[in-house]
C-alpha cells in the first residue's frame, strides 16, 4: 500500500514506477519505501479532484452531510492514535508524547470543523441590507475548488490536517503532498477516506519531492488555491507559480520569533517556557522562540539555570523512555544547524551551552540543546531561522528597547511576553508586530484561534474561523423586486 498514489479513490502506481526510501532520522537508516509521484502523476490527481468538484456529490452536500464524513475520519484517526504516533516518530524523530499529542490534535482538528460545518448551515445565506428600495441582497459562501495542500516535515500529519479538514469542510477537494521527509502519515488519510467514505477524488496524496510534484501542483490551472506550510523561498516561488493563473493562496513560512522576559518575572516559569519554547520538537517549530531578551538583573542568573536544565535534558531515540530531544529530520537539517552553530561562534557570540552532536549517540541525527549569548544583532543566527535546538539570547534595559529588538525582524509570526505586571504584557502584546502572541508561557496551540503570520512570515490564517473561511468563497446575490427599471424603457 505505501508504495502507491491515492488518486480518484484508488491506490495506484506512479507513471513512471519509481520509488524512494523513507528515512528513519533516529537511526539514520531506511525504513519504509514510497511511490515517487511526478508531474504526469500531478495531472491525473488534479483532474480527479477537478472531475469530484465540478461533477461529483461533494461540494453539493451539505455542511452538515460534510461534517458528519469528517467527524467519521476523527474517529477513525483516534482509533489509530499509538500507531500513528508511533509511525511519526520513526518517521521524523520525535519523542513519542510529543508525536502522540500531534495526532491527538489531528483528530481534535477533524472533530472541530466537523462541528464548524455542522453549526454552519445557520450562518449560511446571510442578508446585506443595500439602502435601496426594491433590492434585497444576501451573501452565501461556497467551496473555492480544487486545493493543492504542500506540507512540511516537523508536523507532518497535523500539518496536513489544518489544511485537509477545514477545505473538505468547506467542500473544496484536495491534493495532499506531503514532505518527501516524513511522507508516511499523509498516506493514512488515504485509508481514512476511503474508510470514512468520502467520495473518491476528493482526497488525493501523492508522495515525492518538491520540483517533482509541488511545483507542478502549484503551477497546474485547474488547481483554486494552494495551500502551503514550509520555508520563505518556497512560498516565494508557490507566490510566483500562482501568479500566473491568479490563484488564491496561503501561505505560512516560518520566523524568527522573539520572546522578552522582564526581570520580575519567576525564574523557574521562565527557564520552563524559554526552554519549551525552543527545544520542543527539537526546535523545529515554525514559531519556535528563537530569539530571547531578558532584562539585564535576570540575564546571568536565567543563563546560568537554563544552561543547568539543559544539561539534564535527555537526548534520544523517540521510540525511548523521557526523551525530550529527539533526532533532527535529516541528515541535511542537522548539516545546516550545525554549520548556523558554527556562524554563530565565528560572530562573536558567546557559547553558552550544546554546539555539538551528543557523543554518547553513533546513529541518527543528533544535537544538544544549544544557548548562545550576547549574540551581535547582525549576526545571521540572530536573524535567520535556524529550525534547530538552538536560542540566542541577549539583555534589554527598557520595555521600549525591549519591543524595539523583538520587532526588528522581517519575519512576525509568533512572540512572547513574560513578566508579573500584566498590562505591561497586554501593552507589549499589542506593540509586537506578530500573528501570534503569547503572554507569560510559549507555543501553546489552540484550534479556536487564528494562525498565521505577518510580514515574511506568510500570507493568510490557519486555523479557527479563519482557517475555514479560508476555503469558501464568498457570492453576493442581489434581487430586484420592482417593475421596469425606467432607465432605457421611460413610461
Ligand atoms: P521547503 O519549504 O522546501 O518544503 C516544504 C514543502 O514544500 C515540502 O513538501 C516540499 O517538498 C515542498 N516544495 C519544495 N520545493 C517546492 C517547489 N518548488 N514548489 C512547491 N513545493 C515545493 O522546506 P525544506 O527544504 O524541507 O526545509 C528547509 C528549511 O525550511 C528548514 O531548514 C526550515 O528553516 C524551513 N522550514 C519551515 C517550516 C515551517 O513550518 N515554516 C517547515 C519546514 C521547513
Ligand atoms: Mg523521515
Amino acid at each position: 500500500m505505501t508504495a502507491r498514489l491515492f488518486i480518484d479513490g484508488q491506490w495506484v502506481a506512479p507513471v513512471s514506477g519509481e520509488t524512494f526510501d523513507v528515512i528513519d532520522p533516529g537511526k539514520g537508516k531506511p525504513f519504509a519505501e514510497v511511490a515517487r509521484a511526478g508531474a504526469a502523476d500531478v495531472d491525473l490527481a488534479v483532474k480527479a479532484a477537478r472531475r469530484a468538484f465540478d461533477e461529483g456529490p461533494w461540494p453539493k452536500l451539505s455542511f452538515a452531510e460534510r461534517g458528519a464524513v469528517l467527524r467519521k475520519m476523527a474517529a477513525l484517526i483516534s482509533d489509530r492514535i499509538d500507531e500513528l504516533a508511533e509511525l511519526e516518530v520513526r518517521d521524523n524523530g520525535k519523542p513519542l508524547p510529543e508525536a502522540r499529542w500531534d495526532i491527538e490534535d489531528v483528530v481534535g482538528c477533524f472533530e472541530y470543523y466537523a462541528d464548524m460545518a455542522e453549526g454552519f448551515a445557520s450562518e449560511q445565506s446571510q442578508p446585506v441590507s443595500v439602502g435601496a428600495d426594491d433590492f434585497t441582497s444576501r451573501v452565501r459562501k461556497e467551496p473555492l475548488g480544487v486545493v493543492g495542500a504542500i506540507v512540511p516535515w516537523n508536523f507532518p500529519m497535523l500539518m496536513a490536517a489544518w489544511k485537509v479538514a477545514p477545505a473538505l469542510a468547506a467542500g473544496c477537494t484536495v491534493v495532499l503532498k506531503p514532505s518527501e521527509v516524513t511522507p508516511m502519515t499523509a498516506l493514512v488519510y488515504g485509508e481514512i477516506a476511503e474508510a470514512a467514505g468520502l467520495p473518491a477524488g476528493a482526497l488525493n496524496i501523492l508522495t515525492g519531492f518538491g520540483p517533482e510534484v509541488g511545483a507542478p501542483l502549484s503551477e497546474h490551472p485547474l488547481v483554486d488555491k494552494v495551500a502551503f506550510t514550509g520555508s520563505v523561498p518556497t512560498g516565494s516561488k508557490i507566490m510566483q507559480a500562482a501568479a500566473q493563473d491568479v490563484k488564491t493562496i496561503s501561505l505560512e513560512l516560518g520566523g524568527k520569533s522573539p520572546f522578552i522576559v522582564f526581570a520580575d518575572s519567576d525564574l523557574e516559569a521562565a527557564v520552563e517556557w524559554i526552554m519549551f519554547g525552543i527545544f520542543w520538537n527539537q526546535g523545529e517549530v515554525c514559531s519556535a522562540t528563537s530569539r530571547v531578551l531578558v532584562e539585564r538583573e535576570m540575564y546571568e542568573p536565567l543563563l546560568e539555570r537554563l544552561s543547568a536544565e539543559c544539561a539534564k535534558l535527555k537526548i534520544g531515540y523517540g521510540m525511548d523512555e523521557d526523551v525530550l530531544l529527539g533526532a533532527i529530520v535529516n541528515e541535511a537539517q542537522h548539516r545546516k544547524i550545525l554549520a548556523a552553530i558554527e556562524s554563530g561562534k565565528e560572530s562573536g557570540a558567546r557559547l553558552v551551552c550544546g554546539g555539538k552532536a551528543p557523543a554518547h549517540l553513533s546513529e541518527g541525527y543528533y544535537l544538544e540543546a544549544t544557548i548562545f549569548a550576547d549574540v551581535p544583532t547582525d549576526a545571521s543566527i540572530w536573524k535567520e531561522e535556524i529550525f534547530g535546538p538552538v536560542v540566542c539570547i541577549n539583555p534589554f534595559d527598557s520595555e521600549a528597547e525591549a519591543l524595539r529588538e523583538a520587532n526588528d525582524s522581517e519575519f512576525g509570526l509568533g512572540a512572547a511576553v513574560m513578566s508579573k505586571d500584566l498590562e505591561r504584557c497586554d501593552r507589549v502584546a499589542e506593540g509586537l508586530r506578530a500573528g501570534i502572541v503569547w503572554i507569560n508561557c510559549s507555543q501553546p496551540t489552540f484550534i479556536e484561534v487564528p494562525w498565521g503570520g505577518y510580514k515574511r512570515s506568510g500570507i493568510g490564517r490557519e486555523l479557527g474561523r479563519w482557517g475555514f473561511e479560508a476555503y469558501l468563497e464568498t457570492k453576493q446575490i442581489t434581487s430586484y423586486h420592482g417593475g421596469p427599471w425606467g432607465w432605457y424603457i421611460k413610461g
